[in-house]
């Protein structure tokens, strides 16, 4: 049976070894983890799924800003490489981003592959930079209200709390 909650202080070195195993070596340098330094992560939102106690997938979101506005940067998410494709991390994402529509917030903004994250809505932010070096194309967002991206251009920034 599978458990889904949200992630407690328990949790933290688990979810570290899945991201661990599930993402490259260096994964701690990409640029994207320089917005999440000295910021706390949006507890809420941060979930973990488990099956009879076993950590199967994981998921965080930060806040940041993009031209003065609250953004909401997704990820790291991974599924444990022995039950991937099995709708895990789809079912993840999408309870993820109902809860956050649910406390107000509009926007998500996300590096990765469009053909995955496409299927749940994302789609290119033409005129939003991540810090290099980030492949342009791999910056994507979704709207959690109407036009909730319009308008909101410029620099990714660090949320300042
Ligand atoms: C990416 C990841 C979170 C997806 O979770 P998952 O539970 O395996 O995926 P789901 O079961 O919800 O969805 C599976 C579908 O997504 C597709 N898919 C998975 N990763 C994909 C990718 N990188 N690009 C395109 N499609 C992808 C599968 O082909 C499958 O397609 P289908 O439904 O047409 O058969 C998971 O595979 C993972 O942890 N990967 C390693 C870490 C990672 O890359 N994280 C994302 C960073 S951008």
């Amino acid at each position: 049976m599978y458990r889904l909650e949200e992630e407690g202080k328990a949790d933290f070195w688990e979810v570290e070894a899945l991201y661990d195993l599930c993402f490259a070596p260096g994964r701690e340098a990409l640029s994207s983890y320089r917005l999440r330094d000295d910021v706390a992560p949006v507890a809420p939102l941060c979930l973990v799924l488990r099956e009879d106690g076993v950590l199967a997938a994981a998921i965080r979101y930060w806040p940041v800003l993009v031209g003065g506005q609250p953004v909401l940067l997704l990820g790291p998410v991974a599924v444990h490489p022995t039950r991937q494709g099995e709708g895990l991390g789809g079912y993840l994402i999408h309870e993820s981003l109902a809860e956050a529509r649910r406390l107000g917030w509009k926007r998500v903004l996300l590096v990765g592959d469009a053909p995955y994250y496409g299927r749940f809505g994302f789609r290119r932010l033409t005129g939003v930079r991540m810090p290099p070096p980030t492949n342009p194309e791999r910056v994507l967002g979704l709207e959690l209200a109407p036009d909730a991206w319009a308008g909101v251009t410029g620099a990714v920034e660090k949320w300042r709390g």
